[in-house]
């Protein structure tokens, strides 16, 4: 009895600690999920693809850094998260690719919020049209960030019977350049707190006409980008795997999934995971059956997913797909890949191009056969890719890393052999551990009980040299041997040594083996730098209502604030807009417009100087008494003018009044700002 509950604790335990590093199901459930009005979910079975032939285009995600929460992080932690981000969403305008819609991208309203009735009566002019709307409706949301009206369609509401509504709200101006706009929150939120190894989550919350993700939001728990050393690898990792699950990889969108394999047409597909006889959940779609086939050497199979995450995981079955990008529990970011199966999956998402020439093929389980990473089989004796002894060091399957033979809550009992850290990276260069072993960025772990002495030696993973000839043909080198041939699955000795060493057998020298690159964190400084510029600067005069006392830090945490509002309200992306002077001591900087080799080309080749000189005022404004106001004015650099007047326009039609009141925006520091400390202490408290 005891025994029961003690392994169950430890269960939890494992659970608990190890490997619940992925939140997506349940920040997906917590979310609600808008499409177009005229899509009613699961009844459109086919719809047409745009009529005239377009071209399939990089897919362009927007990261939206909601204006405030850099206060949450210091500035070098700001700079690393939005460095981490244009990688990955670099990575992913490189891997998907989709038909463009034109003009900026605005997201939908839920009518069944804002709109209390609808003329339900055919005979009516109106009919289908909101006839009243709800007082308490106060916007749309994305999991817990307020979506801009901006960035909304506007809506209409209409009398019985007349020609003219009785309310309206302006559409918004959209986003630009943009397929997936991704609101990039950064919050100690409940989740983060009851997770504390989750560095991120993700979530989608507005599809297109054809089921597509269009706007989702990340999560980033700050403790985790505050602790110790900051990994870039890993923090990127992460990202990029809670956006695939954003863009489409979701237990959720499984059944939304479209085939649009015959020209001009798609439809739904008729069901996208099945159970199979085992009872393991799989996904049965073309071309993910056809990848999993050739992976492991077998036909047509499905690709299975998680069975420890029920009903329906947002993640590949960890026994059978070790090294994907998206399994439940990921292995260090060197020993993770975005693999073919995981792209054929977004190819039968049906919404995306994709390019495989982004995908590298998984190691694990390559030719093992249908029967591969069962429960039942991988515990047999001569189980390749597993192990039997708890605790016993060998290689991990890329042969890297040493292993330790150990299991996780999401392999069933399975073990394997997990990478070994700090000391186990054969490719990292550092003081030997073992006699005769040799660690530099071409060694590998090699299973062998080499030996100078006579005494009997346990075969164990070890780091020798090694050196590739052709694909799978390699030689090692052991401390103080000649390179010697090693023919891989064989068995050899190595001269002057007792004992043996394997050559592994489809694991070396085939490209998947690469040593991680040097940890370079270079994220492109945003400040005070020399930017290839382009037309004058703007000098961008602050007023703050209160009187604040101003360090360097803040100083620059402010502009870099400035920065990020400036740019979401001129249509630019952030990336090109740079502080040329440090904030002077009239809180006034001059910012300039440059090319930044992290910026996509700017489309038109028209700058945006002009769409900044015409913002008029905008304010910063913190939601309660105690926090500042902030104005940002605009001047041509070297003139005195203030050029803030828009007065000339205003005035001469109802709709450019509109457009003047939503350009006076009150820019929400927002409801968490207001609840947290740190927010609110930023510009006051000594950083
Ligand atoms: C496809 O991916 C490769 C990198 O693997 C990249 O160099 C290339 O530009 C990508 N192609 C497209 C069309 O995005
Ligand atoms: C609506 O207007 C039409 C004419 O435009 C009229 O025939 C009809 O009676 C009106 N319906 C109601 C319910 O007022
Ligand atoms: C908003 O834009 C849509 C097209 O995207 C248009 O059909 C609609 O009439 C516009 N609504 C308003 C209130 O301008
Ligand atoms: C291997 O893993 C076990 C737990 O599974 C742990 O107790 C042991 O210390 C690990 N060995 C090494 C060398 O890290
Ligand atoms: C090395 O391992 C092999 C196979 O287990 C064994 O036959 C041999 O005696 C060992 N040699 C030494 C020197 O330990």
């Amino acid at each position: 009895m005891s025994k029961v509950v003690i392994v169950t604790f430890c269960l939890f335990l494992m659970v608990k600690l190890c490997c619940l590093v992925c939140l997506h199901d349940s920040a997906q459930r917590d979310t609600h999920v808008v499409s177009p009005p005229a899509v009613i979910p699961h009844t459109t079975k086919i719809f047409r693809r745009s009529t005239t032939w377009a071209p399939q285009l990089p897919l362009r995600v927007t990261p939206w850094y909601l204006p405030g929460q850099s206060a949450l992080l210091t500035l070098s932690q700001n700079t690393q998260l939005q460095s981490a981000m244009r990688e990955v969403t670099k990575t992913i305008s490189d891997m998907l690719s989709v038909q463009r819609s034109e003009g900026p991208l605005l997201l939908n309203r839920d009518m069944s919020k804002y709109c209390r009735s609808i003329w339900g009566d055919p005979s009516l002019l109106n009919y289908k049209r909101c006839g009243s709307r709800d007082l308490s409706y106060h916007g749309e949301r994305c999991l817990d960030v307020v979506i801009p009206d901006s960035h909304l369609h506007g809506y209409e509401v209409w009398p019985m019977n007349g020609t003219e509504p009785d309310h309206v709200t302006p559409n918004g101006t959209g986003v630009p350049d943009t397929d997936f706009l991704l609101y990039v929150r950064v919050a100690q939120t409940e989740k983060c707190a009851l997770q504390p190894s989750v560095i991120a989550y993700a979530s989608y919350c507005q599809l297109d006409h054809s089921g597509r993700p269009i706007a989702g939001v990340i999560v980033f728990c700050p403790k985790r980008l505050r602790d110790g050393v900051y990994q870039h690898q890993h923090i990127v990792q992460v990202c990029l795997h809670e956006i695939l699950h954003a863009l489409g990889f979701s237990s959720s969108l499984f059944e939304r999934w479209i085939d649009c394999s015959f020209p001009g047409q798609c439809s739904s597909r008729s069901r996208v995971t099945n159970t199979d006889e085992r009872g393991q959940l799989r996904i049965y779609t073309p071309n993910v059956m056809q990848r999993m086939g050739e992976h492991l050497g077998a036909g047509n199979v499905g690709a299975p997913l998680e069975d420890q995450e029920s009903p329906t995981s947002s993640h590949w079955e960890s026994r059978m797909m070790q090294g994907s990008i998206l399994t439940a529990s990921l292995s260090p970011p060197h020993l993770t890949y975005l693999d073919s199966i995981t792209l054929a999956a977004f190819q039968d998402m049906g919404w995306y191009g994709v390019n495989t020439s982004m995908s590298s093929h998984l190691v694990w389980g390559k030719g093992a056969g249908v029967s591969f990473g069962l429960p039942s089989t991988c515990q047999e004796k001569l189980a390749d890719f597993f192990c039997k002894d708890q605790g016993e060091i060998g290689c991990h399957h890329l042969h890297l890393n040493k292993g330790n033979c150990s299991t996780d809550a999401f392999l069933d009992g399975c073990r394997i052999y997990k990478p070994l850290l700090q000391g186990g990276e054969c490719w990292l260069k550092q003081e030997n551990y073992g006699a005769d072993e040799i660690y530099h960025s071409q060694s590998r772990c090699f299973f062998s009980n080499l030996t100078k002495e006579t005494k009997h030696e346990k075969v164990k993973g070890r780091c020798y040299l090694h050196r590739c000839i052709a694909p799978n043909t390699f030689q090692i080198k052991v401390q103080g041997s000649e390179w010697t041939d090693c023919p891989a699955g064989e068995w050899i000795e190595v001269k002057g040594f007792e004992g043996v060493l394997l050559c592994p057998d489809g694991r070396l020298c085939s490209g998947f083996d690469r040593p991680p690159a040097p940890t370079s964190v270079s994220p492109t400084s945003p400040f005070y730098g020399t930017f290839p510029q382009i037309g004058p600067g703007i000098r961008v005069q602050l007023t703050i209502v209160q009187n604040l006392e101003w360090n360097p830090a803040k100083k620059k945490l402010l502009t870099e604030e400035v920065l990020g509002v400036v740019a979401h309200h001129a249509g630019v992306q952030r990336c090109f807009l740079h502080a040329s002077t440090q904030l002077d001591t009239d809180l006034s900087f001059v910012l300039v417009i440059g090319e930044s080799s992290n910026c996509r080309p700017h489309p038109t080749g028209s700058w945006p100087h002009s769409s900044i000189m015409n913002l008029t005022d905008y304010f910063i404004t913190y939601e309660s008494p105690q926090f500042s106001t902030i104005t940002i004015r605009f001047q041509s650099h070297g003139s005195q003018n203030s050029i803030v007047s828009q007065a000339g326009l205003v005035g001469t039609c109802v709709g450019v009044i509109l457009f003047c009141a939503m350009l006076i925006l009150t820019i929400c520091w927002c409801k968490y700002r207001a609840r947290s400390l740190q927010v609110r202490d930023v510009y006051h408290a000594q950083l």
